[in-house]
């Protein structure tokens, strides 16, 4: 039997190794694009035995050698930079890695015939929400160059399928979290911005504290509700969108969250309980732009990609992050 062979660019980070053991148990074959800059060798050679292409989004003639190389069917890119405060003190770096790699990715598609397409989008998307839940038709304005970035290529997502018949699935996720419960990938960036890997380090030590940004937001306790997905049911959603992309499906946009949302003060809690260790946590001020709820409706992807999570307790969240990061770090 023939198997389709996806192309997954940024295969090699977080969320894309992932997505990469997903595909591997679902059948698929892959082939990995990865610049290295912030992804990790090791674990696409030692771990997921992929084909890794070492090589950029923002090399045209390397794309183009990789289609003519490669019988690829499919696309899913995870390649961007991801750093939201840094995409404010150097949004040229953004624009040209998140909206120019996509774009090249995109015509060595059209050109090689390759008409699926999985995209990582943001719920930064959407900005300071008006909703919550926020649905996927919540208006789109972004607040950082970051969020403007993916934008972007959601609107050359739409003007490409109109001019070119090119299909996409766009994700817009919240906060991907966890880690493989088997512990054999899980989150480590450089630098760490995201809350749960920060606090785990803490409790390893390896950072003096963690800090509370803001105690009086008009929530339950003061501290900022936000939506962690774990990062296997996210590769799920992948795997399904994939799916119905191949099947023939039309262009759709999904929002990938909880639905449920938790406090920073509830994530310092559970993680205290999940490692029995000390963590010594300050509370700061509030940082600009940081709105008090921000929590997803992912009705749609559970009803049109029929996508049932599996991990949506906090506790076995941390909980397997905490083996991941015991194992990496400790
Ligand atoms: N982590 C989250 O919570 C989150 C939330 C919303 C959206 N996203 C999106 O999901 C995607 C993956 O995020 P992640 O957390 O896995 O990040 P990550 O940094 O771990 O992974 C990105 C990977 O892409 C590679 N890469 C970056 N630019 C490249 C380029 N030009 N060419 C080739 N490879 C390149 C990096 O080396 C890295 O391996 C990103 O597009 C991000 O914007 C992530």
């Amino acid at each position: 039997m023939n198997t389709p062979l996806i192309l997954v660019a940024g295969g090699a980070g977080y969320i894309g190794s992932h997505v990469v053991l997903a595909l591997q148990e679902a059948g698929f074959g892959v082939v990995i694009l990865d610049n290295l800059e912030h992804g990790h060798r090791e674990l696409v050679e030692g771990v997921l035995g992929a084909k890794l292409v070492v090589g950029d989004t923002r090399d045209r003639a390397l794309l183009k050698d990789l289609f003519s190389q490669f019988p690829i069917q499919a696309v899913m890119h995870f390649a961007a930079y991801i750093n939201v405060g840094e995409s404010v003190s150097q949004p040229d770096r953004y624009y040209s890695n998140n909206v120019s790699g996509s774009l090249n990715l995109l015509q060595a598609m059209v050109e090689a015939q390759v008409d699926c397409f999985v995209f990582s989008s943001t719920a930064a998307v959407y900005g300071i929400p008006c909703q919550v839940p926020i649905p996927e038709t919540h208006p789109r304005e972004p607040i950082n160059p970051y969020g403007m970035s993916k934008l972007m290529v959601e609107h050359i997502l739409e003007d490409m399928e109109r001019a070119y018949g090119l299909r996409s699935v766009s994700f817009r996720y919240f906060n991907a979290a966890g880690a493989d419960p088997q512990g054999r990938l899980g989150e480590d960036h450089h630098p760490e911005t995201h809350l749960i890997p920060l606090v785990l380090q803490t409790a390893l030590g390896q950072r003096p504290h963690i800090t509370v940004f803001g105690t009086d937001y008009d929530t339950p306790d003061g501290t900022c509700i936000r939506d962690y997905i774990h990062v296997c049911d996210l590769a799920q959603a992948h795997v399904l969108g994939l799916r119905y992309l191949l099947d023939g499906g039309p262009s759709e946009v999904f929002n990938l969250g909880n639905g449920n949302g938790f406090s920073v003060r509830e994530v310092l809690d559970t993680a205290l309980k999940v490692t029995q260790k000390e963590i010594n946590i300050i509370d700061g001020d509030r940082r600009p732009g940081d709105p008090d709820i921000l929590v997803g409706s992912s009705a749609k992807a559970q009803k049109e990609l029929d996508w049932q999570p599996q991990y949506s307790q906090l506790d076995q969240i941390i909980q397997d992050a905490w083996v991941w990061h015991q194992h990496r770090h400790g």
